[in-house]
């Protein structure tokens, strides 16, 4: 797509609601890079929790100092999350990180921190973007807002199934739910839908399905232009 500036597509939403993969692939299909802000919250944690230092002690400045060990690398359609130079995708994606990423993410140094290395990566390409408020707090002037949800009993069976690569059992999926559900209300003050977003309820759409509904909406948004 073409244009003075480049295009941003911002995808929001609850947890699991489908944002990373469906930006994933929406930025594969454009020739675009996706830049996943959850992953910087995510690596930032992770990072406190490798100091041993108890979550208590986790101040503001404490929060912000790891950031110097946390940095996005860019690949072809996508950057990958290092700490200390290093890929740490099935660490920042553990159960530890998942319980504590809400605690570090509602600091405001925090969330400025975030802000600006994801707007640094968004800097020289197109790039479709995932988080809670990238619509809103990062790119108030997006091409393209999407807002994702789902049914969280739904959410709750996809993110089981991405996790165990088997079927969960009702049991497995109810408790995940009620994970789901709980950090939903911790991140709910951060989690911003923009007026002008399109809301994409995926509950019964399949994956493929959404990713098209948002590459026909870039196309159309961006021949508008
Ligand atoms: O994939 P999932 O939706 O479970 O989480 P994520 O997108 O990787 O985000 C992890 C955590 O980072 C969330 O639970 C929020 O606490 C925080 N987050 C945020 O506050 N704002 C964003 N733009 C992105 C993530
Ligand atoms: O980034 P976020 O936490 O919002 O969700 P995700 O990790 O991209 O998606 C959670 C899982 O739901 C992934 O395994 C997706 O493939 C799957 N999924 C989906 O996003 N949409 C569907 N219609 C069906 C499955």
């Amino acid at each position: 797509m073409s244009g003075d500036r480049n295009v941003v597509i911002t995808i929001d939403g609850p947890a699991a609601s489908g944002k990373s993969s469906t930006a994933q692939w929406v930025a594969e299909k454009l020739g675009f890079r996706h830049v996943d802000s959850g992953s910087l919250y995510r690596a930032l944690t992770a990072a406190l929790l490798r100091q041993g230092a108890p979550p208590e002690r986790w101040t503001p400045a404490v929060m912000t100092g790891q950031g110097s060990r946390v940095a996005l690398r860019p690949e072809p359609t996508s950057f990958l999350t290092l700490i200390d130079g290093v890929p740490a995708e099935e660490e920042i994606r553990g159960t530890l990180v998942t319980s504590h990423v809400s605690l570090v993410a509602r600091v405001p140094e925090v969330r400025a921190w975030v802000n600006a290395r994801v707007r640094e990566a968004a800097q020289d390409h197109d790039v479709v973007v995932d988080g809670r408020d990238m619509g809103t707090a990062v790119f108030p002037e997006a091409t393209l807002k999407i807002f994702l949800i789902a049914d969280p009993w739904e959410r709750a069976r996809r993110r089981l199934a991405q996790r165990l690569e088997r079927g969960a059992t009702e049991e497995e999926i109810a408790a995940e739910t009620a994970l789901l559900v709980q950090r939903d209300a911790r991140d709910a003050t951060q989690t911003v839908q923009a007026k002008d977003a399109v809301v994409l309820d995926t509950t019964y759409l399949t994956q493929a399905e959404q990713v098209e509904r948002i590459v026909a909406l870039a196309r159309a948004v961006s021949h508008e232009a």
